[in-house]
């Protein structure tokens, strides 16, 4: 198992590969299970379609390291006009942005102005933006420009990983300015000297750090925690401490991807949780599918049965 992982995250960098296997069919089935379509406007239906059940979304555009900074101000202006078409739907539906498809690698100053404005934007129309975490080289960045964002905007949160060994130093630090954070295990191929090796310490960490969000900022005057998992046995045991704790159910939201636990989803929101859904689009989907693919390898039999379906 572990192997298969280690393979399908060195797969995700290779860009060759990915060019092979998106024009593939029976990929581009396959990767339906995780995500409506490859336009905003499947999103925006999808969110649609949930709604009724209570559960609330969260949208991203799949991209990263770009190159150009004209990319980053066309990725950009997409979100823009993605937050100008979620506010008639009437839906409760954020946006989910990765840093470096903002042009983190190219200038980190002009990255911060995107990110600024989107903010900005979403502000303007009573919406959130979360910050995605990438991999461990870029955490420095990610927080530093979080940190000056959140000096101007409340409305802005970044996600933290559980699986880096130094995650909980960073939210002792960001404590001070009151952040929005989204709690995940971490998704990336990373060296043991920045992660916990063993999956049973990931999954201690991610609850030690759950405690330290519940005790210390969930429910506080303009914060938002998330917890970002699909690991049923840590959301029981964090709604179980929640409860003990006398922390609200309105003080923190159970995030999960599309299509992975959807029973699982609608159950908790029927109990009266608050459950927000990340919905993915674009067309540059292969790195982000490998990630799904090295999170549960058993996902690869939906590749396989899409080969043989056709
Ligand atoms: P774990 O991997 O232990 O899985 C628990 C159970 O969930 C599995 O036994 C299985 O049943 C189910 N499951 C998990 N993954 C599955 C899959 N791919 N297919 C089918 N079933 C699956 N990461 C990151 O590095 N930066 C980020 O910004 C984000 N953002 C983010 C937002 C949100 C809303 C979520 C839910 C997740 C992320 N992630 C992320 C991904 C995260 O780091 C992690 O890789 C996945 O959530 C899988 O880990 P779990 O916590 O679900 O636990």
């Amino acid at each position: 198992m572990a192997l298969m992982r280690q393979v399908f995250l060195w797969a995700s960098r290779q860009a060759w590969l990915g060019d092979q296997f998106r024009r593939r069919r029976f990929a581009q089935v396959a990767v339906r299970r995780f995500m409506p379509g490859e336009e905003v406007g499947s999103a925006l239906e999808a969110a649609l379609a949930v709604r009724p059940k209570g559960i609330s979304t969260v949208l991203t555009q799949l991209g990263e390291n770009i190159t150009q900074l004209s990319e980053a101000k066309e990725v950009a202006d997409h979100y823009r006009g993605v937050l100008d078409r979620i506010g008639p739907l009437g839906l409760d539906c954020q946006i989910s942005i990765k840093l470096t498809q903002l042009g983190l690698d190219v200038s980190r100053d002009e990255a911060r102005q995107f990110v600024a404005a989107l903010v900005k934007r979403a502000a303007e129309l009573k919406n959130f933006v979360w910050i995605d975490m990438e991999d461990s080289s870029y955490v420095d960045a990610t927080l530093d420009l979080y940190r000056r964002v959140r000096a101007e905007h409340q409305n802005v949160g970044v996600c933290l990983q559980a699986y880096l060994r130094r995650t909980a130093a960073d939210l002792e630090s960001l404590m001070a300015i009151g952040p929005s954070i989204r709690l995940v295990k971490g998704a990336y191929r990373e060296p043991a000297s920045v992660v916990f090796p063993k999956k049973s310490d990931v999954d201690a960490e991610y609850l030690k750090l759950a405690r330290m969000l519940l005790k210390r900022v969930a429910g506080r005057p303009g914060t938002r925690v998330g917890f970002g998992t699909h690991d049923l046995r840590l959301v029981e045991q964090i709604v179980r401490d929640a409860q003990a704790a006398g922390v609200g159910k309105d003080a923190f939201e159970l995030q999960m991807l599309f299509g992975i636990g959807r029973e699982d989803q609608e159950r908790l929101a029927a109990r009266g949780y608050r459950v927000r859904v990340l919905i993915s689009y674009g067309s540059y989907w292969f790195p982000w599918y490998m990630r799904r693919l090295a999170e549960r390898p058993a996902n690869v039999w939906f590749v396989v049965k899409s080969m043989l379906t056709g």
